[in-house]
């Protein structure tokens, strides 16, 4: 029993998502065999959803390469940051972006105001319209779009014949979509430190093997803290749309947005606004218009700022629902999808 053969035995042990043993993807280091006894390191780039079951493989792989020998094994699991900085500074550059098109966020400063769900179905309007388009889930604390879109056991595939890891996003509804959902599982909680989830985050938009795209949208989380200074500081973004509800009290979020996105080292263009929740329409009585929230209230903030009203989506049943199975309204040809259709076509006109 020796080193290399160890080695030779951990080639056999796939990561399951990454397509490539162990061995080659440099995960194994300081293999030792001493008395009786094998040891190495796993050292993951990141934190690794499959590290458990992968050390489990290793394991098993010498195990059945040393049949009826009487041997410990001890492994150690580590994540090494400073490896992931390094190789992303390395593996990022712009490439990936060189033949997108336009590259728009979509910000609230407040959470739950529909960002999500209008991110998603602006990417089916377009797509629906015929352009070719993206959409990152930047919400790397808890991503929607794999829900929303019915995609959550859905495992992207690493392309790396350019010599470069690239991954591939997963397609459906005529729309390409990425988000860190597809790395670990559906229930599970993505914990991240500050300038890890940036990272994670950038390489959801710059490793990704996006192709020839008139339109990557990027689905943000709420807010406007470090995160999102740093993506909107590093993105070649065209500009940004803000979502809102209608109401008084959410003046404050969009002005919090619109700033971001306009402070002096940032400056990029706020497309327009997008209200949200502009009114409700039962199903029963679908000519009524109940303006729950205040009427005109995103016109009003949207002079405020001097930003175009890019659209207004009613609150109503079908929109909520077709999120949860995964089925953005934008698909159909209910009259609720139109309100998307008109948003898809408003912003077509403010680009041009
Ligand atoms: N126009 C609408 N009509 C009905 N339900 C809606 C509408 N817009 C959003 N919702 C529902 O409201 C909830 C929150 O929406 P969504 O997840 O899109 O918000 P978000 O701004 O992305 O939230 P977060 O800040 O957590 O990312 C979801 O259940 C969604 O289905
Ligand atoms: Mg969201």
């Amino acid at each position: 029993m020796d080193k290399n053969r160890i080695e030779a035995a951990l080639m056999g042990v796939m990561h399951p998502v990454r397509e490539k043993d162990v061995v080659s993807l440099g995960i194994v280091e300081d293999i030792k065999v001493e008395d009786g006894k094998v040891r190495f390191k796993l050292v993951f780039p990141s934190p690794d959803p499959f590290s458990s079951s992968i050390k489990k493989s290793c394991e098993e792989a010498i195990r059945n390469a040393f049949p009826g020998e009487d041997f410990k094994i001890s492994i150690m699991e580590l994540v090494r940051e400073r490896k992931i900085e390094k190789r992303l500074n390395m593996e990022l550059g712009h490439d990936a972006l060189a033949n997108v098109g336009h590259i728009i966020a979509i910000a609230s400063g407040k959470g739950g105001v529909g960002k999500s769900t209008v991110a998603v179905n602006l990417a089916v309007a377009l797509a629906r319209a015929g352009y070719k388009v993206g959409l990152t889930d930047a919400d790397v604390y808890g991503p929607s779009v794999p829900k929303m879109t019915a995609t959550e056991y859905e495992k992207p595939l690493v392309d790396d014949s350019s010599g470069k890891d690239m991954i591939i996003p997963i397609e459906k509804y005529g729309v390409k979509w990425m988000s860190i959902g597809y790395f670990a599982g559906p229930s599970q909680p993505l914990i991240w430190r500050g300038p890890m989830a940036s990272n994670a985050l950038k390489q959801m938009i710059l490793q990704v093997k996006w192709g020839e795209l008139d339109f990557l949208l990027i689905d943000l989380p709420p807010g406007t803290g470090d995160i999102h200074i740093s993506l909107v500081h590093d993105i070649p973004l065209s500009g940004a749309i803000i979502v809102s509800t209608p109401q008084a009290v959410a003046l404050a979020d969009v002005e919090k947005g619109v700033n971001m996105f306009r402070q002096k080292d940032i400056n990029k263009p706020v497309l327009g606004l997008v209200e949200n929740m502009a009114w409700f329409t039962p199903e029963e009585l679908p000519d009524n218009k109940y303006y729950i929230f205040g009427k005109d209230g995103g016109k009003r903030m949207a002079e405020k700022f001097g930003i175009p009203l890019l659209g207004q989506i009613p609150i109503v049943q079908s929109i909520r629902e077709s999120g949860d199975i995964g089925e953005p309204v934008a698909l159909s040809d209910k009259p609720d999808s139109v309100a998307f259709m008109k948003l898809a076509s408003n912003l077509i006109k403010v680009l041009e």
